[in-house]
């Protein structure tokens, strides 16, 4: 755990930063997933849009599901010891700390979030494992170069990275804003890193496009819906692993579906930075 007082002292004075009159991502993320940590404000924005569009419960569902699967590929299978979550959202049960450290206790993980919410439960995501390390950065997605100095005051950037971004880069609503931070910070990685991409859709109904366009209007950061071939391109280069960028349930599934599938699925896919 760090323990160099940054977290908190910023968590403190960012407490009273938090504003209880606009629905914010991460609460509404957290209010779909279950949690308690959302205000009234975030309630009614997230259940207007279940009324439009209830498949958005499966959307989050399933995103936290491929964020398991693919942090245990990457720990298990590809033998990564360190992770740079961007967007990491409200600590819910198995955050990529947990995933990876029950695998690989020594594994090292750096969260980002900009969100003032996220930043006062840092402590809940600062529980690693004795071996292990976790640490916390107030960062924006836009500021490659502030998240890769502060990454490495925990991880060692010359030895593979893997680098998620789960239900974040629509919040970015520019491709070619996504394509420039996306590069910078692959570029700031170590050969053999992975690149982790869940956003996008396999289909779009006019209903889930009304339920983000109300959303988008009711004072949260807009959300861009993107296809598959928009997802693809901020993969840039790189080559993908097998199965490809798919909807995230055919990423490897660990278990059989039960039951009807969701009629829309995220996107889903990994690829790895070359020696
Ligand atoms: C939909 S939630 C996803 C949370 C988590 N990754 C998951 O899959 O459960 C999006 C998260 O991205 C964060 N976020 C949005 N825009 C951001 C930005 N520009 N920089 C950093 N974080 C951002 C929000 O605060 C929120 O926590």
């Amino acid at each position: 755990m760090s323990d160099d007082g940054y977290a908190w002292q910023r968590a403190e004075r960012e407490l009273t930063e938090i504003d209880t009159s606009v629905p914010h991502s991460a609460r509404i993320w957290n209010y779909w997933l279950g949690g308690k940590d959302n205000f009234p404000v975030d309630q009614a924005a997230g259940d207007q849009y279940v009324r439009t569009f209830p498949g958005i419960l499966d959307i989050a569902r399933l995103t936290r599901e491929f964020l398991k699967r693919s942090v245990r590929y990457m720990a298990a299978d590809a033998g990564l010891r360190q992770f740079l979550d961007l967007g990491t959202g409200l600590p819910t049960v198995d955050n990529t700390h947990e995933v990876a450290q029950r695998i690989a206790p020594d594994a090292k993980i750096v969260y980002v979030d900009n969100d003032p919410l996220v930043l006062t439960h840092a402590h809940a995501l600062l529980t690693s494992t004795p071996q292990g390390t976790t640490d916390f950065v107030d960062a924006d997605l836009r500021r490659p170069d502030v998240i890769l100095e502060a990454a490495a005051r925990t991880l060692d950037l010359d030895r593979p990275v893997g680098l998620t971004f789960m239900g974040v880069l629509g919040h970015i609503t520019d491709d070619d804003e996504v394509r420039t931070l996306v590069r910078a910070l692959v570029d700031g990685l170590a050969p053999g890193s992975h690149l982790v991409i869940c956003d996008g859709y396999d289909v779009v109904s006019p209903e889930f496009v009304q339920a983000q366009d109300d959303y988008d209007e009711g004072g949260s950061v807009p959300y861009r819906l993107r296809d598959r071939a928009q997802i693809l391109g901020f993969f840039g280069d790189l080559d993908l692993l097998d199965p490809g960028l798919v909807p995230s349930p055919e990423w490897r599934p660990e278990t059989e579906q039960v039951g009807p599938a969701p009629q829309i699925r995220p996107l889903a896919g990994i690829a790895v930075k070359p020696a």
